[in-house]
């Protein structure tokens, strides 16, 4: 099979990787107690919560809920799938692996998009080695006029494609690439009689970067007025708008410590930022935002800073990057520069400060939503309209907590009752995905603490599991997520495993539970044996009363009804199974 890793590969890796130090190739750590603390990658804060153990080879952290083993660490911090964590991982250690193979249809591809990024990559240094002629000077000119510095200019490799048809063909011919690839690269257009001629002409050239630097696109843009006014390169197996981002790769560096990435959209907002000595910034280049632009982005922070023009931006679009920003749990701010201007015009005309403070003041995107879009109205109709669209997007917001934020904002703008907004949204919700366990945070508060405490012990210690499995303790148990999880360690013991946590993590698939295990497991001290024992009784006893508790509870409940109902029979059955219940207690508390 392709791909394939085998189990106990797997198994070698987890063994043998140590996530202090692989954690620490992203986070400064500092021993504390059983533990390594650091400040959080996932998300901002001031003190940190970070948190590793090297004994248990997990992580945890206490201020977002992030947590994990090694594979996972690696999985969220540089966005590769399992299996490209496992290679890498295997890589790094010596690991022999399976090779993964490439199919002839992949082996072709992978050469193909050698072969283009080396043509654009010929093409990018002919342009740029053209501004400097004398042929190029229209470019030059251009850009000096617009105030771009050199230093900007070199980082970001602008060039000038200069007129006429044949320049570029020329010098690739001259190169030696088949001028077939420069088509395919969309930088030549094939002629009827075979032959090519350039795409661009008379144009400032702007090479897009992926986010390792290659140059997989070219924007043309005219010099003056002129349609169009941005020429760019037809999409190609190596280019697919909506991907990238123009300026990430110069960018990324800066936005490393979860600094704000301002996301513009055009190629001179993003010059005339870096030229304000601005360089946490990346362009959009005039589309929409997609899921792959967030996704890229989370690679490297988890906050940003959007700007658009009041008028362009359009409801729809910001509906749909405020969902994207939410569903991928990134902050992010919205900057409506005043007077309409773009970050451009607003940089050049009142500077790297003015811009800056718009910035720090910008409100957060759910809350400029709400006051454009939702929050409009003033009289009784125009809340109700307001409402009405509000409500399915709200619906659509799949984490609980920011969904919970959200409607607490729009019920207080609208002055409407937050439980009617509510049941309202709630009835919105598409089936089955009702209070999953997505939210950060708030995710463990329903976790029942004395049975994941009884599951811990189990995991810690499995002389613990037999314990649980003689006294039968699971069937006290009262939540089905931890008592299928109980019997899932349970049966791995039968069958000779010993429970690891970070051996387990990825397959708890309830992201609450999981979270609440590596905390407890993190935050555990290591008290002595007798200390371990009495506190193991004390726990069983606990999930067993509140059993009965609960289960009197019930019995009472029933024996009221059998009461009103006259059901005679009924009521001395509840009663004698009420008596037995009490006596089953006693005896096992004796
Ligand atoms: P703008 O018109 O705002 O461009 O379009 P700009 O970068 O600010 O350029 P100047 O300041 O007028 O010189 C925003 C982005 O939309 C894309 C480009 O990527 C541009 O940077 N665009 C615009 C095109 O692809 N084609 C066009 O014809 C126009
Ligand atoms: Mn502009």
């Amino acid at each position: 099979m392709k791909g394939y890793i085998p189990e106990d590969r797997i198994e070698e890796i987890r063994n043998r990787v140590n996530i202090v130090d692989l954690v620490s190739e992203y986070v400064t750590l500092k021993k504390a107690g059983r533990n390594y603390l650091g400040s959080c990658p996932f998300h901002k804060e001031k003190t940190p919560s970070f948190t590793v153990n090297a004994e248990k080879q997990i992580y945890h952290c206490f201020g977002c809920g992030e947590g994990g083993n090694a594979f996972s660490f690696l999985m969220k911090i540089t966005n590769m799938t399992f299996p490209e964590t496992v290679r890498h991982l295997a890589g790094k250690l010596g690991i022999p692996l399976p090779a993964r193979e490439f199919t002839p249809k992949e082996k072709g591809h992978q050469d193909l998009r050698e072969i283009l990024l080396r043509v654009n990559h010929l093409a990018a240094g002919y342009y740029a080695r053209t501004m400097r002629l004398p042929a190029g000077t229209r470019g030059k000119a251009y850009l000096e006029k617009r105030g771009i510095r050199t230093e900007v200019i070199e980082t970001f490799r602008l060039g000038y494609a200069p007129e006429g048809w044949r320049n570029l063909r020329d010098h690739l011919q001259g190169e030696k690439v088949p001028l077939k690839h420069a088509e395919q690269a969309g930088l030549l257009v094939s002629r009827k009689d075979g032959d090519f001629y350039d795409r661009f002409r008379g144009r400032l050239m702007f090479p897009i970067e992926d986010v390792n630097g290659n140059v997989i696109a070219f924007g043309g843009r005219i010099i003056g007025e002129g349609e169009p006014k941005y020429l760019n390169s037809p999409e190609s197996p190596i280019y697919v708008k909506g991907r990238n981002l123009y300026g990430l790769a110069r960018a990324k560096n800066s936005i490393r410590r979860d600094e704000t990435l301002i996301i513009v959209e055009g190629y001179f907002d993003l010059l005339a930022l870096w030229n304000h000595g601005i360089p946490n910034v990346a362009a959009t280049l005039g589309t929409a935002l997609t899921r792959e632009h967030v996704d890229l982005i989370k690679r490297y922070t988890g906050s940003v800073a959007l700007t658009f023009d009041t008028d362009t931006g359009g409801k729809a679009a910001l509906e749909r990057s405020m969902s994207l920003f939410l569903e991928r749990g990134l902050r992010a701010k919205a900057v409506v520069l005043p007077d309409g201007k773009d970050p451009d015009e607003f940089i050049s005309k009142h500077g790297k400060e003015a811009f800056l403070e718009e910035i720090g003041r910008a409100r957060a995107l759910v809350d400029y939503y709400i006051d454009e879009v939702i929050g409009k109205g003033t009289n009784i109709d125009d809340r109700r309209g307001a409402l009405k669209v509000a409500i399915p997007f709200m619906a659509g917001i799949s984490d609980a907590a920011e969904r919970g934020q959200f409607m607490r904002r729009v019920s207080e703008r609208l002055g409407v009752d937050e439980e009617l907004v509510r049941s309202e949204v709630s009835r919105h919700r598409p089936a089955g995905r009702q209070e999953e366990a997505q939210a950060p945070r708030r995710a463990t508060a329903g976790i029942d603490p004395v049975e994941i405490s009884l599951i811990q012990m189990m995991i810690e210690n499995p002389s613990r599991i037999r314990d649980v499995v003689q006294g039968n303790i699971l069937a006290f148990f009262m939540s089905d997520v931890l008592k299928s999880l109980g019997e899932t360690i349970a049966a791995g013991h039968r069958e000779g495993e010993s429970p690891s946590l970070a051996g387990m993590v990825e397959r708890i698939e309830n992201r609450a539970v999981r979270e609440k295990l590596l905390e407890l497991t993190v935050s555990a001290g290591q008290p002595d044996s007798a200390v371990r024992d009495r506190l193991f009784d004390d726990t069983v006893r606990r999930v067993k009363e509140r059993w009965y508790k609960e289960k009197q509870r019930d019995l009472r409940v029933r024996l009221l009804r059998a009461q009103e109902a006259g059901d005679q029979e009924l009521f001395n059955r509840l009663l004698d199974e009420k008596e037995r219940l009490r006596h089953e207690q006693k005896e096992c508390k004796g």
